[in-house]
């Protein structure tokens, strides 16, 4: 067995903790890493616990919902880890206190924590649960969690893995949590953690080959190849090269009244005309070697450039194909994974990120198995969070207030 393997079943007993909404097991793995033994787990996608049996031998229990599966976690544990879905709260503010979360998973956690009162809750979230609901999701959390006794950052600790030099714009809001009676005189370490967390960022991003495989493995299509050279030709040969707007090829020759768009829109078809105007005989050129782009899916005749001025061609940086057109960004880093049809391309090799890169990219040990089915095991990361950033953050906790 090879020492990253141990780490992974190692759950050794410092501390315990359960792990609630478990998915593929990314906090277990942080946690244990950090001497936690993990005494409970609920997850209740099908694929997802068998993930999660595969790698820690334990099957988890499931909807977390049911009194009889609250029933079952053990009374003496330390932590609860919970990244749980993002839900609407009643619009009645904290007036009903617990009542205003009723229905939601927020609210069954709070159940269990108001039953075994751990001494630490660590919480995550998508980064945008901040702004949800125009802020009133996560202060009804906060109330929630004040009025159970719990101190958390008065700032929301939205953190990138890329923050610890890891190649991915990932930011996720993390909610740890320390009871009252234990931060004591430490109060200001949990509520200003940012600061402590602060002095281990970097600016030194690891290069993206840092995370990459030499392989031929996940070759973009010749069709997605035809639409790459495509838009390659056309962003060499225009007169911009920070372009700050999408490329929108069917608004090139309107004529029509910009009127009719929202704001917005007329401005982006607006600067598409005068685009075309300015290079009308090399976008003619253009139009006319690819056939107008009248073979292209519709979402592929639009491009948006977000590389700056310091890339000169589409090959050199990461795209993906999104609703929105083709994205174009700097080759610096890794965007959120995304599902395996819609996956990143690496431009320089010609192929799209594989399971074992995104795998380095949440940070979770080479010897992690996930199914073979290459789109569940895409989706399962995705959902999951990085490894790195739950232990940088929870070993401050350990640190201050064990
Ligand atoms: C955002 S994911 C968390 C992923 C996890 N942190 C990881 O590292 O993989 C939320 C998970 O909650 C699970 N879930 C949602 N509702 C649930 C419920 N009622 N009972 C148990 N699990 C549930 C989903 O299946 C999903 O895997």
């Amino acid at each position: 067995m090879t020492q990253k393997k141990q780490i992974l079943f190692i759950n050794s007993g410092k501390f315990k903790f359960i792990d609630l909404f478990a998915g593929i097991g990314g906090f277990r793995i942080a946690l244990q890493n950090l001497g936690g033994k993990c005494v409970f787990t609920s997850e209740w996608d099908k694929n997802a616990q068998e993930t999660y049996k595969i790698n820690f031998n334990e099957q988890p229990f499931g909807d977390i919902t049911k009194p009889e599966i609250k029933n079952a976690i053990p009374t003496d544990f330390d932590v609860l880890c919970a990244g749980f879905p993002c839900q609407p709260f009643s619009k009645s503010g904290f007036r009903n206190g617990f009542e205003d979360t009723r229905g939601t998973l927020f609210f069954d956690i709070c159940q269990i924590i108001e039953k075994h009162k751990p001494k630490y809750l660590f919480l995550e979230n998508v980064a945008n649960l901040v702004s949800h609901d125009k802020g009133n999701t996560y202060k009804t959390i906060l109330k929630n969690l004040d009025k159970l006794g719990y101190y958390f950052p008065v700032e929301p600790l939205v953190i990138s893995p890329d923050k610890f030099g890891i190649p991915i714009l990932r930011p996720r809001v993390y909610i740890p949590c320390v009871r009252k009676d234990i931060a004591k005189k430490n109060v200001s370490k949990i509520k200003n953690i940012i600061a402590e967390l602060e002095k281990q960022f970097t600016n030194d991003i690891n290069s993206i080959d840092s995370v990459l495989d030499k392989t031929s493995e996940n070759k973009i299509s010749s069709y997605e190849l035809k639409i790459l050279k495509m838009w390659d030709e056309f962003y060499k040969g225009i007169d911009l090269k920070v372009i700050g707007f999408p490329i929108w090829m069917e608004f090139f020759k309107y004529d029509g009244n910009l009127d009719n768009f929202p704001l917005w829109k007329a401005k982006f078809i607006q600067k598409n005309i005068d685009l075309y105007t300015r290079n009308k005989k090399f976008i003619d050129r253009w139009l006319k070697k690819h056939d107008n782009l009248d073979w292209c899916v519709k979402t592929h005749r639009k491009m948006e450039w977000q590389a700056g001025a310091d890339y000169k061609s589409v090959f050199d940086c990461i795209i993906q194909f999104r609703p929105s057109g083709v994205r174009v960004k700097r080759p610096t880093k890794f965007s959120t994974l995304v599902a395996m049809n819609h996956q990143q391309i690496i431009g320089k090799y010609k192929r799209k990120l594989t399971i074992n890169e995104a795998k380095r990219l949440q940070s979770f040990p080479e010897t992690y198995k996930l199914p073979k089915t290459n789109a569940i095991a895409m989706k399962q990361l995705g959902n999951s969070v990085n490894i790195t950033v739950l232990e940088r953050i929870f070993e401050i906790i350990l640190r201050k207030f064990s």
